[in-house]
């Protein structure tokens, strides 16, 4: 679909021209996690983790706080590499690798992988640079290259028209919205096939976090997308996917995993049902 097709909302909803992808109907597991446990410092933060996470679908993690939902998230792309005291164990295949084996470079698993953060993490540098700079450390310096790749990714986005004319600004001038949709740009000139975002749209206004919510479910398809969300009825709106976490003394838990409908109107769990009724939690 094309942007300048889009009659039925006002211009500030109005996204690049990315095609939509296949339908979810069919999903193959993109990441395959299987007795993943984690420690900080000998402390269990999570226990025994067993989920598929379907290709091209979006999976919302849901929880309450300290249940381990960013831990899970940052042991999927071996930010958890980083955190002195972070001990990881079991078993994390993304697309049938072990992200674990010794020929299994953090970086490259990270090309793959991208991660979105709950606040806009922009570098201070130019919006130009903050694209061209993860494309120079991945090995990409044709200037033709970088310039056909941000003009892309900034399309896909919808910050193309809002920016194409003043790339070399601060992108800390730009408002929290845009430079949240900078930071998935970012993270797409990469070329990911699986996307983490981490509360991507919780440090956002109701407008600007539904620009960034519209943004992800055109993303469905293309990517694999896992969302951690607080937020229970935009889980409901665009996963298709929903996995249940739990804390029970320190421990984080999967408690339940199943169809986005599945989770929030027939739950197998009383968990389950007390916490996506508001309940508990
Ligand atoms: N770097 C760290 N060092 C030590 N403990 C940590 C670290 N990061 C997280 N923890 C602990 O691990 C547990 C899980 O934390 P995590 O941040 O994964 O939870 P969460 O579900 O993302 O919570 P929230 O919804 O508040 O973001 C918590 O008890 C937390 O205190
Ligand atoms: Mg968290």
């Amino acid at each position: 679909m094309n942007s300048n097709q889009s009659t039925d909302k006002p211009n500030i909803f109005t996204l690049g021209p990315l095609e939509a992808g296949p339908a979810c109907c069919d999903p193959q597991p993109a990441i395959q996690v299987r007795d993943l446990s984690l420690l900080y410092d000998g402390m269990i933060a999570l226990d025994k983790v067993t989920l598929d996470i379907y290709q091209g679908c979006i999976t919302a993690l849901i929880g309450p706080s300290g249940c381990g939902k960013t831990s899970f998230l940052s042991a999927i792309n071996r930010l958890t590499d980083l955190i002195p005291g972070c001990n990881v164990t079991g078993k994390i295949l993304v697309h049938n690798q072990d992200i674990h084996h010794p020929d299994t470079h953090a970086q490259t698993l990270r090309r793959q992988v991208g991660m979105v953060f709950q606040k806009p993490t922009p570098f201070p540098l130019s919006i130009r640079r903050n694209l061209s700079l993860p494309l120079n450390e991945h090995g990409i310096t044709q200037k033709a290259e970088i310039a056909a790749i941000i003009e892309q990714v900034l399309r896909d986005v919808g910050l193309w028209d809002e920016v194409h004319d003043r790339q070399d600004v601060s992108a800390l001038s730009l408002s929290g919205g845009q430079q949240q949709r900078l930071c998935i740009a970012r993270a797409l000139a990469l070329q990911p096939k699986i996307l983490l975002m981490d509360e991507p749209c919780s440090a956002l206004d109701p407008l600007a976090s539904g620009v960034v919510e519209d943004l992800i479910c055109r993303l469905r398809g293309r990517y694999t997308i896992v969302i951690v969300t607080h937020n229970l009825a935009q889980a409901r709106r665009i996963a298709n996917y929903a996995a249940f976490f739990w804390v029970s003394g320190r421990a984080g838990q999967l408690i339940e995993f199943g169809r986005c409908q599945h989770i929030f109107e027939s739950p197998s769990h009383e968990l389950t049902a007390a916490y996506v009724n508001g309940a508990r939690g």
